[in-house]
């Protein structure tokens, strides 16, 4: 079916074309978690140098959970939205506390933590714990209202809906983790905001926006 001939080929390409980041290097739910939240808002290149100083000054989520706030607050210095390391803190000494150090495994259970939205909770669930938990950001909303034709503006519920929905749908079966990590990385190098590398495209037999010339159109821009 039309899910099973957008997996297989995006899972292959992602193994052909993955870049090598070193958080892809590790199966630490906390190394994870924390690449997760600092490139929620601040992009890969940046994010490196920072993940790398965070871990070696705090290399465990007890660690974490011990240090003074400050210290946090230092080690984020530069890479803004301070609450992000406010919620990282709070929620390493949550988990410190009612787990007993460890990370709950799934979304569900993650969603309860400081800090941690769908997106969040999705990707450490999937890349961590291998659970079939979806997920959307901006990259992966433009692939899949591309992929799938989806209408609306970002923003609309019933548009982020359909997207939930649609991904939940897909990322059922094996490697949920690397196949969540796939839509990302396609969204971000080769289904593209502006001119989309369409003949790159592992998936452009099954895009219905590529069938029918709409790329351009989707996902519409903001209004503003
Ligand atoms: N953007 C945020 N997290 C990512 C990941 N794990 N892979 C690719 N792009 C991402």
């Amino acid at each position: 079916g039309r899910l099973a001939a957008i997996r297989a080929p995006l899972l292959a390409w992602y193994g052909r074309q993955k870049r090598d980041l070193p958080w892809r290097r590790t199966a630490d739910p906390y190394a994870i978690w924390l690449s997760e939240v600092m490139l929620q808002q601040t992009q890969v290149s940046t994010v490196i140098p920072y993940w790398e100083r965070f871990l070696a000054r705090f290399p465990s989520v007890q660690a974490l959970a011990a240090a003074p706030l400050e210290d946090v607050l230092a080690a984020w210095k530069g890479l803004g939205y301070y609450s992000r390391a406010r919620n990282l803190h709070r929620a390493a000494q949550e988990v410190t506390a009612q787990f007993g150090g460890r990370f709950p495994s799934t979304a569900k259970a993650l969603l309860t933590l400081p800090g941690f939205g769908r997106y969040t909770a999705g990707a450490v669930a999937s890349i961590a714990f291998g659970e079939e938990a979806p997920l959307v950001d901006g990259n992966v909303a433009r692939v899949l209202s591309r992929l799938f034709v989806v209408e609306g503006l970002p923003g609309d519920r019933a548009r982020e809906a359909r997207l939930w929905a649609l991904a939940g749908a897909l990322v059922k079966g094996e490697r949920p983790g690397d196949f969540n990590q796939a839509l990302m990385e396609h969204g971000a190098t080769v289904c593209r905001p502006e001119r989309p590398l369409c003949l790159l495209c592992p998936v452009r037999e099954a895009c219905l926006a590529y069938q029918t010339g709409r790329t351009s159109e989707l996902p519409p821009a903001k209004v503003r």
